[in-house]
């Protein structure tokens, strides 16, 4: 699956923090029974690379690695089973090593500079990060302005309310968020509920 393919999966992908890795797999069934599909796995906590294992045997769940700050960590995701790199920037050697592997890469970008870069290490698809706070839905149409092929996920400061503002931007294919995995013991049928929500958007 190219990283396109999986940004078109859902207008959703939550990005998930999962503190025990016992709740990784009814997260990720109640998530997938809503509706989204590309699941993203935030290294933030000594759980992640289990839960990656776990929610990775769910079936219809494209399960990734989320906050991958370098090399090391891209390799320990792909280890465990994630199926696409995301990262909250972009370095030149994160970069080379997710092309290198040939596995879907998603760096975060937040101006101009950072997107130039991508682009000259042959990326195209980029995580608008932190989409709110680096300059909102402006920020977004006039980066897009000279960037019209790129092809983006914001994600940071996205609700269900603000969404559709957004995803009716053309480059926009999908947003990011975690307000469907609130923290502590997962409310499956609460999280179905809310993926049910989120998978009902218009990317
Ligand atoms: C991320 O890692 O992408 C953000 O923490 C998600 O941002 P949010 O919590 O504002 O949705």
């Amino acid at each position: 699956m190219s990283i396109e393919t999986i940004m078109r999966l859902a207008p959703v992908v939550p990005v998930i923090v999962i503190e025990d890795a016992a709740h990784a797999r009814p997260v990720a069934e109640a998530l997938v029974a809503g509706g989204l599909f590309a699941l993203e796995v935030t290294l933030r906590t000594p759980a992640a690379l289990e839960a990656i294992a776990e929610m990775a045997k769910v079936e219809g769940a494209v399960v990734g690695a989320g906050t991958v700050l370098n090399e090391a960590q891209l390799d320990q995701a792909m280890e465990a089973g994630a199926r696409f790199i995301v990262s909250p920037g972009l370095t030149d050697g994160l970069g080379r090593a997710a092309i290198e592997r040939k596995v879907p890469f998603l760096p975060g970008v937040a101006n101009a500079g950072d997107i130039m870069r991508g682009l000259d290490l042959g990326l195209g698809h980029f995580k608008f990060f932190p989409a709110a706070t680096s300059g909102g839905v402006p920020a977004l149409k006039a980066l897009t302005g000279p960037f019209a092929d790129i092809k983006l996920c914001p994600t940071g400061g996205i609700t269900q309310d603000n969404a559709p503002e957004w995803l009716a931007l053309k480059q926009v294919l999908c947003v990011g968020g975690s307000w469907l995995v609130p923290k502590g013991q997962p409310d499956v049928a609460a999280i179905t509920d809310m993926a049910h929500k989120a998978a009902a958007l218009v990317a």
